[in-house]
């Protein structure tokens, strides 16, 4: 991990927020390369999930929701974690995190055994809406984007006119006052999440659970990761919330352990339900054809940008051996991240940034591809330490513009350039009117 965190910060993936000041626990803010991985990943998952089908549409909710549907869906009541104080060295404390030594239970920090009793803590941030500071302005950032889905449920189905099963996707930050961020932007305060609410028969429950937890693994081995490192928990019973008749996690091996990425939930009608009982608005269907009215059930594949980002930066980082100028092996760092996310796509080189027929070339190229695909124009250095710069934040593609290019070494080579691989190292030499097809078609 130690690696990666300083490979983030020193290449312009993640920084810490507000670094200046001494930083904000569990907050984190991305850099030019991080943003441009995380918008490919969410766009990625917008275009799978909602794009392509003909069953979901989106929603955009607002973050700032009212204190009425958090009480009904149970986050102010129930969204809490146990916690402890120690008197000793003042350390607040998660109660299933304590330490324990002859079947006491002792704070990890100082050791200390004089614990206050715990108390739930409730992990919503509140906030004031307006300049009065009574009960009736509190409103609360949103601790999950589902609850906008439910509460607009009825919204989206009468100007969508979708027949069940259908669904409502959406993309977006959420909060939550963790009481210990850890490993890296794994457990965060400020994140966002990519969620579907599925809603359908109550008899297409269980299928559906299956159905979705078979998409989601497939979407994470399209954006690139390895099989082999996710696994799929079954919940079981006696772990999942009450209302849910099966959840599913999906877990990364991350290099601090096994954790979920992502919750597949089969929530029943538990959410619509409480909405209609806290509201007294029907939130039902009418099915047309079998004229019955009933309240939907739904199934939740609910993901973590960040944990994703995390997993997809994990998974990609790699270190091999390459030949440094004078031929001598150096040890390579290497993020092999699938063309489909990685921040940029090509990076183009004049071989020399001393030649003005060269640099001139390579910025022609560098106007034909941009339309196309993110690119990254670099005339500092040697060639090889060029590519090495690429190679370190996943580029998977670089266009090198010689004097073959510009026809000195024979006619028949003129506007060509060399097509370099990230992973294989390998070159080939193609045509520069070839490449705005050439290069999309290795990314998707
Ligand atoms: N609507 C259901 C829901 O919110 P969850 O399991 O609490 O379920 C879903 O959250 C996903 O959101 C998790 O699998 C994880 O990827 C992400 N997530 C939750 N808490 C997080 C945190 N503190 N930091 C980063 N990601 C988090």
């Amino acid at each position: 991990m130690e690696k990666i965190v300083s490979l983030c910060k020193r290449r312009g993936f993640i920084f810490q927020s507000s670094e200046i000041y001494g930083g904000l626990n569990g907050v984190w803010d991305y850099g030019p390369l991080g943003v441009e991985l995380k918008n490919n990943l969410k766009q990625y998952w917008w275009q799978v999930t909602v794009r392509d089908r003909d069953d979901v549409v989106g929603l955009d909710g607002a973050i700032l929701t009212h204190p009425a549907v958090l009480e009904a869906s149970g986050h102010v009541d129930t969204f809490t974690d146990p916690m402890v104080d120690c008197r000793t060295c003042k350390a607040r404390l998660r109660a299933d995190q304590l330490s324990e030594k002859n079947g006491v239970k002792q704070c990890p920090n100082c050791g200390g055994k004089d614990l206050t009793e715990a108390r739930p803590f409730n992990l919503m941030f509140q906030t004031q809406m307006g300049a009065s500071a009574d009960p009736a302005s509190i409103a609360y950032l949103r601790p999950e984007t589902a609850q906008s889905i439910f509460v607009q449920f009825k919204n989206v189905l009468d100007v969508s006119r979708k027949k069940l099963p259908f669904g409502i996707a959406q993309i977006g930050k959420a909060f939550r006052n963790e009481i210990n961020p850890r490993n890296f932007t794994f457990r965060s305060r400020e994140f966002e999440q990519m969620e579907l609410e599925y809603f359908c028969r109550p008899e297409q429950g269980m299928d559906l659970l299956a159905y979705w937890l078979k998409e989601r693994i497939r979407f994470y081995e399209e954006i690139g990761i390895s099989r082999k490192r996710l696994h799929v928990l079954d919940v079981p019973e006696t772990e999942r919330a009450f209302y849910s008749k099966g959840t599913f996690d999906i877990e990364y091996e991350f290099p601090f352990g096994r954790q979920e990425l992502e919750g597949v939930a089969y929530r029943t009608d538990y959410d619509l339900q409480q909405h209609i009982k806290a509201s007294g608005k029907p939130l039902d269907y009418f099915d047309e054809e079998t004229k019955e009215r009933f309240v939907p059930h739904v199934v939740e594949p609910s993901a973590g940008v960040d944990r994703t980002v995390l997993a997809l930066i994990c998974d990609a980082y790699d270190e091999d051996s390459a030949p440094d100028e004078k031929g001598k092996m150096e040890t390579r760092i290497v993020m092999r991240f699938h063309p489909r996310v990685a921040p940029i796509k090509c990076a183009i080189f004049p071989l020399l940034r001393n030649k003005e027929a060269l640099v001139a070339k390579a910025r022609e190229v560098q106007a034909l591809l941009r339309p196309h695909m993110n690119v990254f124009y670099d005339e500092g250095g040697a060639i090889g330490r060029r590519y090495r710069r690429q190679d370190e934040i996943g580029t998977p593609f670089g266009v090198t513009i010689d004097f073959e290019t510009l026809g000195e070494k024979g006619e028949e080579l003129r506007d060509t350039v060399t097509l370099r691989d990230r992973d294989s190292m390998k070159q080939e030499r193609v045509a520069i009117k070839d490449l705005p097809q050439l290069i999309p078609s290795k990314i998707r």
